[in-house]
Parts: structure tokens; sequence; C-alpha cells
């Protein structure tokens, strides 16, 4: 019912920027759909224009199959999560999860029944005559969410909204998130330019590139098979080869990395994750290389090791790790298997 489908959604603001360029995107009733991308990529643009508070200059938005594009916000049935809580400072609680209600003409002994719901389901209950100003960050963000969901939307929207928590409670926020989401049973359209947390949460992840769509796919899919440097780079830690294919090998500075099939002569990039490397006694794998610097994670050690002709490479070792190959200045051998690198498309 409530899946969200946009076709060829455009908005050039004034002044010529192209926020969002040409978007085409099914979003499936019920998923957690990410759009991930930096700062500037046209995430917002594109989650206002699905809210209805940003008018697109070409392209559909449909919901449920209904076309929304020139309904007002307030009947697209949609709840909405600012990045700034947007909450109103001199209202309560209880008065600003209220709001949505009261602009729908709610019945107000329904109001309050229906502000208790929303606020257990935040667990905020017993702070309902509280004002923003008296509560924490994270606090905070639960009435804004509970704000969202009173109006039971059959679509959530969420724009960063975890992006002013420290790490601690903002992982603590994003395993409740996805509870609520899973409870609710809703489709959530949540944007963030946080590659994990996009990661961690999604069903699908839409990655924006200058308001455009670089790749779409689960999140195992855009970090084993980034298709493209832009997204390989994005997400997560890794490392671009740059050399020429012949057949199943990429021939870099006097060794040669397999591949995962053959490719055609000529330039060739690949990326391949730094906990895809393997270290080893030098002369033991595809290449030698000198390790640089080394850095404890706690759970493993971070290498980066440079590789003839001076280029850097990372490597995630394991913290059993032979100390001898871990220490700056030391030899090692690296080594990965023919599966592991990933060829990219031509920039
Ligand atoms: N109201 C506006 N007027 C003019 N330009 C805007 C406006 N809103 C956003 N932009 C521009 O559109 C682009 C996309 O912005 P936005 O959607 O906010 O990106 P993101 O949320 O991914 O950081 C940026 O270049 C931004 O400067
Ligand atoms: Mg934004």
């Amino acid at each position: 019912m409530a899946g969200v489908v946009l076709s060829g959604v455009t908005k050039v603001f004034p002044g010529g920027t192209r926020a969002v360029d040409a978007i085409d995107l099914s979003i499936g009733e019920g998923e957690f759909f990410s759009l991930l991308g930096p700062s500037g990529c046209g995430k917002t643009t594109t989650l206002r224009m699905v809210a209805g508070f940003e008018a697109p200059d070409a392209g559909t938005i449909l919901v449920g199959g209904q076309d929304m594009t020139s309904l007002p916000p307030e009947r697209r049935g949609m709840g909405m999560v600012f990045q700034n809580y947007a909450l109103f400072p001199h209202r309560t609680v209880a008065e600003n999860v209220a709001f949505g209600l009261k602009m729908r003409s709610v019945p107000r002994e329904d109001q309050a029944k229906r502000v208790r719901n929303a606020l257990a389901m935040v667990r905020l209950q017993g702070l309902e005559e509280r004002r923003p100003s008296q509560l924490s960050g994270g606090q905070q963000q639960r009435v804004a969410l509970a704000r969202a969901i009173v109006i039971d939307p059959t679509v959530l929207l969420c724009d960063e909204p975890l992006g002013a928590l420290d790490k601690k409670l903002r992982q603590a926020m994003q395993f409740e998130l996805k509870a609520l989401h899973r409870r609710l049973g809703l489709t959530l359209v949540y944007v963030t330019h946080d590659q994990e947390e996009a990661l961690t949460m999604s069903d699908r992840i839409a990655v924006m590139r200058a308001g455009r769509i670089a790749q779409l796919g689960a999140p195992r899919e855009i970090y084993d098979r980034p298709t493209s440097r832009f997204v390989a780079d994005f997400i997560g830690d890794t490392n671009i080869l740059e050399g020429t294919a012949s057949g199943h090998m990429l021939h870099l500075d006097g060794w040669a990395s397999p591949l995962p099939q053959a490719l055609p002569p000529g330039p060739c990039a690949i990326a391949l994750r730094p906990e895809r490397v393997r270290l080893g006694a030098p002369g033991a794998g595809l290449v030698d290389a000198t390790v640089e610097e080394a850095n404890f994670l706690g759970d493993a050690v971070l290498l980066k090791l440079l590789l003839p002709g001076g280029t850097a490479i990372l490597a995630r070792a394991p913290r059993e790790t032979d100390a001898a190959l871990l220490a700056p200045g030391a030899a090692a051998s690296l080594a990965w298997r023919a599966e592991d690198p990933v060829p990219l498309e031509a920039a």
C-alpha cells in the first residue's frame, strides 16, 4: 500500500543549482530505506519533496499508487523528523506531540490518548509537562519522533535524526529506531551522511552524488560490490589500486593481483577492503610491502603499508597477528583471494 515511487523527480533552485536531478526510486512498503551521501548531494531536498514541503520542477511522487505530487504535506499521511528536531520551545512535550493531531482536528479526548501512546512508544512517559529546554538532546529527539508517529503515518521521513547525538547515544537510538520501525510496520525513508548508520539500519540504500543516485542496493551489496570509485571511497575504508588488466590479472608495479573475472586489456582500477588483505612473512604472498604505521583498534590492527613504487595500502589484521609483522619498518607479504578485488567502472 504505502510504497513510495519517485519518477524523474527534479529540483532546480533559483540560481540554477540542480539539487535533485531526475531521480527514479521505488521504495517498498514497510521498507527501511536510506538516502546516503555527502553534504549537499540532495538528500534533504529529496525528502522535503516527498514530504510536500518543496515542489518538484519535474517528475511525480506516488505513495501507495496515489499521486501525491501536488498535495499539501498534511494530506500525505507522512510523519517527518527534522535534522534540528524543530520543537516548539515554549510548548510542553505533550503539546509538541499533539501538534499534528490539532492540525488534523482530532477530538481532544483522542488527542490525549494518542499522545500518551506515542510517548510510551519512545519511552518518554512522565515527561509530558516539561519543555524542550528541560530535556537532554536524546530526549528531544524522542519528542520529535513521537510527534511524527502520533499521526499514524504510513510513511515516516527522517532527516539525519541522530546527527546531533554523541556516539553512544546515537548507537542506542539506532537500535530503538529499528525496533520502532519493526513494531509500527511503516515505510521509513531515512536520510544520513553517515555510512555506518546507513549500513547497520537499512534494508536498502541509495547512495547519492550531486543530485543523482550513484548506486542502489542492500547494505552488503553496496559494501561488497561498489560499482564506482565514488561509492567504494564513500562506504568505509577501501584501497583503490590502479594497473593494467590482462585477462584474470591486474598488473601493477612489478607484481600482479588476481581478478574475480577476466577483463578486457587496458587500464583498470580495483577496490579492495582492508579486511581482505592478509599479512604473511615476506615472500609468501602476492607482493611484499613495508609497514609504515600500525594503529591498534581494540579488536584488530589497522596497518598502513607501502607497496613497491610507493603506493600506500591499508590492511586490517587480527590482533593476534605475529607482532614482528606489525612494527613500523617491518617487511610483510600481502595476499588476497581472486574474488576479493572489485573492478570499478571507469569514473
Ligand atoms: N532553498 C534553497 N535554495 C537554494 N539552494 C538550495 C536550497 N536548499 C538546498 N540548496 C542547495 O541544493 C543542494 C542540495 O542540498 P540538500 O538537499 O540540502 O543536500 P543534503 O541534504 O544532501 O546535504 C546544495 O547545493 C544546496 O546548497
Ligand atoms: Mg541535509
